[in-house]
């Protein structure tokens, strides 16, 4: 992601039902410590372009106090730009990124709810596992769901089972 993305990228997020006014506050000051160190702040963010124009995002890091585990913490395509596989390159050249940094575990966080019933479908299609669910966590019936996939090294060597 350059500073010249920012604008764009803010829409985006702006645009999208699925997000609260507040967890778009949140995803602006994460993109924002990116854009101040892009190395130092833990968050990194890789952006999707089609024809030359910003369509969606990714942003994600290495979990603190973890070896070898990383977040994929949001990750947005424009609402009139979904279902053409702009989300799935974007998660792929994450996890390729995380591999070459020696990831071997990426873990996502997403809402029990309706609205995020795609989001869900997206991420197992994309070979995520639900392997943690915390009820009521969000709000009253708005369960955290923890998906996993285990990354395997550059070198061909997989997660030990
Ligand atoms: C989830 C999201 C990033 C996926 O990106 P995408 O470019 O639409 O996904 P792809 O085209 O690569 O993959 C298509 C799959 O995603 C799923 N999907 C999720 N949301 C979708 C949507 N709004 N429209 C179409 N497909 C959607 C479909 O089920 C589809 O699976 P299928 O091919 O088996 O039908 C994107 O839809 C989005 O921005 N959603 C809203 C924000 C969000 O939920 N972000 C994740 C939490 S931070």
């Amino acid at each position: 992601m350059l500073p010249k993305d920012r604008p764009e990228l803010i829409k985006i997020l702006r645009n999208a039902s699925e997000f609260k006014a507040s967890e778009v506050v949140v995803a602006e000051e994460v993109i924002d410590s990116h854009l101040h160190d892009p190395n130092g702040s833990g968050y990194y963010v890789l952006i999707a372009e089609v024809a030359s124009s910003v369509a969606g995002y990714i942003c994600y890091g290495p979990t603190p106090l973890t070896d070898g585990t990383w977040d994929i913490y949001w990750q947005a395509v424009a609402q009139g730009k979904r279902g053409q596989g702009i989300g799935g390159v974007l998660t792929k050249a994450a996890e390729k990124e995380i591999r070459k940094a020696r990831g071997r575990l990426a873990i996502i966080e997403t809402s029990s709810t309706q609205a995020y019933e795609k989001t869900l479908h997206f991420h197992i299609g994309q070979g995520y596992e639900m392997i943690a669910r915390i009820p009521d966590f969000y709000s009253l019936g708005d369960d955290k769901l923890i998906l996993q996939k285990r990354l395997s090294y550059p070198d061909g060597r997989k997660e030990k089972s």
